[in-house]
């Protein structure tokens, strides 16, 4: 048998624990805020049949056409790694009536999606997104209550360098008359965009939009563009959103070209951006959804909602390293002496069962080596099971952020009632 080394695999990576802190955080933020707009949890399988995708996201997506993991399984079935979120609700929404029970579905999520992209900074195979989504409102009021939770989560992790992008892409009869005025653009032009620009022309114009080929921005600058093509009815759509936004303080850019990747769209999209991410400077995008349903095969329903990445969140963070967090209340038992390794191991079973941290060396460390070990488990306190002090029942209580020492009774911590005596026994106050 070979004993050679199995690596992650190329666009994935691992979060380890100092990391994983950050996520936990970020998830604890979203779900706060999911809470105080009325959103409630959702999950959604990781793989889906590859026929939601391409019914949902469109046959024309870049996610369809090159970035999709579909596989067979034992039985032949052809299933897709979820490349994101939406599809999934939407066929959830449609598979449990949840319509019918409730007149608009509000719903979030957070979880892994696969993409098979060419990995860079801020790009994976495996990435994380959470995600928003309301189903059953046209309502513009519905479009700013989810532009404002995509803006308070990112605010809320202290990401202040941001833009928020705000465009209406219309309905696909205001895109058709779009289209005419924008291929007779293009036509004579064409021959001097790149090749996938080229191939977009002719699957879905408007993605040409999100080429970030110069060559091709400079030949966009006086293309007709798809907000100068709406109704009247979606004009007043999206201007009663801007009226909403400004009415509670939240500033965005009106970017005309601003397309999103996924074909489902409708009406109003926007993007969140920060100029700390290079290439990859998306941190969350979102948008209707007003045709999907349908096509997924429910009654006309409307949708909106919107999905960030976390490990483009964190890039964005203002954090600089990852360190684990020295935890505020926390025990660490030292063992002076091997004798005391059942008392130890009761204390740190009867401290874990007052809710509260606690750990111990397991690797018959030396006394030395287990007050270091101390310092850098992020536990301010250690309680030192030493033979001076357990002669007379006692051992030493360490603060190990300010090193000052004071003698407790053992027997007092195992008969404390409650955290709280505990935290009286050892002097801590909250
Ligand atoms: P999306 O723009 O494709 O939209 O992705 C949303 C976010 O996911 C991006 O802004 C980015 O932060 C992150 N992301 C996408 N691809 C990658 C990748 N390869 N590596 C790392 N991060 C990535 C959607 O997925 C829609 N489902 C959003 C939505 C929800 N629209 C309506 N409801």
């Amino acid at each position: 048998m070979s004993g050679e080394k199995i690596k992650a695999i190329y666009g994935t990576r691992d979060i380890l624990p100092a990391e994983a802190d950050i996520w936990t955080e970020i998830i604890i933020a979203v779900s706060k805020i999911a809470e105080e707009y009325n959103y409630g949890f959702i999950h959604t399988p990781v793989f889906e049949a590859a026929e939601l995708f391409s019914r949902g996201i469109g046959e024309s997506s870049d996610v369809v056409t090159k970035e999709m993991y579909t596989f067979k399984d034992q039985g032949g079935r052809s299933l897709t790694l979820r490349p994101e979120g939406t599809a999934s609700v939407v066929r959830s929404y449609i598979e449990h009536s949840m319509g019918a029970k409730q007149g608009l579905v509000k719903v979030w999520y957070a979880g892994p999606m696969f993409r098979q992209e060419r990995p860079q900074a801020g790009r994976f195979r495996q990435f994380y997104q959470f995600g928003f989504e309301a189903v059953g409102s046209l309502e513009p009021s519905i479009d700013a209550e989810m532009i404002a939770a995509n803006y308070d989560i990112v605010k809320s992790l202290g990401i202040n360098d941001i833009k928020l992008y705000l465009n209406s892409i219309g309905m696909p009869e205001e895109r058709k008359s779009h289209k005419r005025a924008f291929t007779d653009f293009i036509k004579p032009l064409i021959d001097r965009f790149c090749t996938d620009c080229r191939k977009r022309f002719k699957t879905n114009p408007l993605r040409m939009f999100d080429c970030k080929q110069k060559r091709c921005m400079a030949l966009l600058i006086e293309a007709p563009l798809i907000f100068d093509y709406l109704s009247d009815e979606n004009r007043r759509h999206f201007g009663e959103v801007c009226e909403f936004l400004d009415h509670i303080g939240i500033s965005y850019e009106l970017d005309k070209r601003l397309v999103r990747g996924l074909d489902y769209y409708t009406r109003t999209a926007w993007e969140i951006k920060s100029d700390k991410l290079g290439s990859q400077d998306s941190i969350s995008g979102g948008g209707r959804y007003d045709l999907l349903v349908e096509q997924l095969g429910g009654k006309p329903t409307p949708g909106i909602g919107f999905a960030a990445g976390i490990e483009r969140v964190i890039l964005a963070m203002p954090v600089k390293e990852f360190e684990p967090n020295r935890k505020d209340f926390g025990f660490f038992i030292v063992v002076g002496d091997s004798r005391y390794k059942k008392e130890a191991f009761g204390l740190i079973t009867r401290i874990r069962k007052l809710g509260i941290p606690a750990d111990i060396d397991y690797l018959g460390r030396s006394l030395k080596a287990q007050m270091k070990q101390a310092d850098k488990s992020g536990f301010i306190y250690s309680i030192i099971l030493a033979e001076d002090e357990m002669s007379r029942g006692k051992a030493v209580l360490r603060n190990m952020a300010d090193s000052r020492q004071t003698e407790i009774f053992v027997k007092d911590v195992l008969d404390a009632e409650n955290s709280g005596q505990l935290g009286e026994l050892i002097g801590y106050k909250q």
